[in-house]
């Protein structure tokens, strides 16, 4: 049965607010564009957008279309000389075509590979086909992202909710402890990869609007000044004020509501828009989980609702102090 709230309801806004910074940063930071940021020949449009069948770099075939974010394609693949299977991250038409939208896209793989950690998707490649549109070849994942899982649900077991936000916390460790911001997680993000010997675990995918650590060595700035990324619904209010300044607690606060929603079957701040839910983080005071789902062994509520305190210095003080916290309810 589908959940009453879909998971991205806000996703068209959100990603129309990404499309206007990077309309203007892209006017105002960038400085002079490399010849690279300018694709060549035609490029189609979003709706016309078909890759299956062609071969990339000669050596990539492309197979099925498996997902679509808001700014990118995801295909299955294979590798022709190796015969492994691939997927392909290809950036939408209309963003293709956006300077700083390409410089974001190709600091992804960078940032993502940098790393090396199982619990975060493996990027192999980057390329731009004939037409000027960038893709990335990745690791194929089999299994389902914790979206598609959340609109299918009836209600979550508590340990499991737990046992995937445990998880997508280790990941997040390794995240953190390169200096890296994912910024954007949400359950679209996290994807339950089936393991080969039965099992699955969480990877975190999509670092297109992460903050890059101090040693990487990504394009400059591609987010302006006071500009906001993000979904709002998962977004930490301090995120929703200025993109630039946020720390690793800010993906604390989204993964809080990852299990909030998991748990409550709701978002912690509802509203019609936007503007609405963020003015509704900003005053504070979201229901608390244990009011929703009444059955929550003691203590849980207090452990999610502290990941989503208003002030990031009242949050769990890091991903390993927070999966502490939830330990005992796995
Ligand atoms: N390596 C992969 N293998 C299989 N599916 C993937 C892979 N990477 C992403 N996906 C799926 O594609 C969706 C969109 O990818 P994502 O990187 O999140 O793009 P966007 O930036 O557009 O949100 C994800 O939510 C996930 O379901
Ligand atoms: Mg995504």
């Amino acid at each position: 049965m589908a959940m009453d709230l879909p998971v991205e309801a806000f996703n068209p806004t959100h990603r129309m607010m990404v499309y206007l910074e990077y309309s203007s940063s892209s006017m105002s930071l960038d400085g002079v564009p490399r010849a690279s940021d300018h694709p060549v020949g035609h490029v189609p449009d979003d709706v016309a957008f078909e890759m299956k069948g062609r071969v990339l770099a000669g050596r990539y075939e492309v197979g099925d279309q498996v997902a679509r974010g808001g700014m990118a394609v995801v295909y299955s693949g294979v590798h022709l000389g190796i015969g492994r299977r691939i997927a392909f991250k290809f950036l939408l038409p209309r963003y293709s075509v956006l300077p700083a939208a390409r410089r974001r896209f190709r600091n992804e793989a960078r940032i993502a590979s940098s790393l090396r950690c199982s619990s975060v998707v493996s990027f192999f490649d980057t390329g731009r086909t004939d037409e000027g549109i960038l893709y990335h070849v990745m690791e194929f994942l089999d299994g389902r992202d914790l979206g598609h899982i959340l609109r299918d649900a009836r209600e979550i077991p508590v340990d499991w909710a737990v046992r995937v936000t445990i998880q997508a916390l280790w990941a997040l460790k390794a995240v953190h402890s390169s200096g890296v911001v994912h910024r954007d997680l949400k359950p679209g993000n996290l994807f339950l990869a089936e393991q080969p010997g039965g099992g699955w675990m969480v990877k975190i995918v999509d670092f297109g609007l992460s903050r890059p650590g101090p040693l990487h060595e990504v394009e400059p700035a591609v987010t302006n000044p006071g500009s906001v990324v993000g979904t709002p619904h998962y977004l930490a209010p301090e995120q929703a004020m200025e993109q630039e300044t946020v720390d690793a607690r800010a993906d604390l606060y989204s993964i809080g509501v990852v299990l909030y929603r998991m748990l409550a079957r709701r978002f912690p701040f509802e509203g019609r828009g936007y503007t609405d839910v963020i003015l509704a983080k900003v005053r504070g005071g979201a229901v608390p989980v244990d009011t929703v789902r009444p059955d929550l062994p003691p203590g849980l509520a207090d452990v999610v609702m502290r990941a989503m305190a208003r002030d990031p210095v009242d949050r769990h003080p890091d991903a390993g102090a927070f999966v502490q916290a939830l330990m005992p309810y796995a």
